[in-house]
């Protein structure tokens, strides 16, 4: 099954979106394999936003992401990757669509509220940043056939 990270950014912690982001991604029909709250440090920022290293936006990026506490998880479903992409909507809200994640809850392109991996190749790297294999855990759900035929 595909796998993909998710993280719930410091300003969606603040405003008290993690049930809000976690709800709308469960409602799609993906299913939690690993949750957990933490603070990230700066070795693990620098690391997860590596592609970013030297970019102008950089320094802010980590110090906002190591600012406050996060919570990230693993999110599980067919083209898991895609469709937490399409539901977070793109990365700056002002061109967020309605309806996604950040063209409803936000309006800065630095505070965007979530993150997702961007491809299923990112999604394994960023996975193994933040969890152990033993913190995943593979479910059945009764109500998987609902979901997927
Ligand atoms: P993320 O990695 O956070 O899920 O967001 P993303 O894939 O949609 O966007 P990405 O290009 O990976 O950028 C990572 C985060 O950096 C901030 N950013 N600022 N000032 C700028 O030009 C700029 N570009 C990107 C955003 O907060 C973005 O989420
Ligand atoms: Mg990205």
């Amino acid at each position: 099954m595909d796998r993909t990270l998710v993280i719930v950014k410091p300003d969606a912690v603040q405003r008290g979106l993690v049930g809000e982001l976690i709800s709308r991604l469960e409602h799609r029909g993906l299913q939690i394999a690993a949750l957990k709250l933490m603070r990230i440090d700066e070795q693990t920022a620098n690391t997860h936003y590596g592609e970013h290293v030297g970019k102008p936006f950089f320094a802010g990026l980590v110090s906002f992401i190591t600012s406050a506490p996060v919570v990230v998880a693993v999110f599980e479903g067919p083209n898991a990757q895609a469709i937490v992409r399409k539901s977070m909507g793109v990365t700056n809200p002002v061109n967020a669509e309605p309806g996604t994640i950040r063209g409803d809850l936000a309006v800065d392109l630095g505070r965007n509220v979530i993150h997702g991996s961007d491809s299923p190749e990112s999604a394994e790297r960023e996975i193994g940043i933040f969890f152990q294999p033993e913190e995943i855990i593979s479910y059945s759900r009764d109500v998987q056939r609902w979901i997927v035929e």
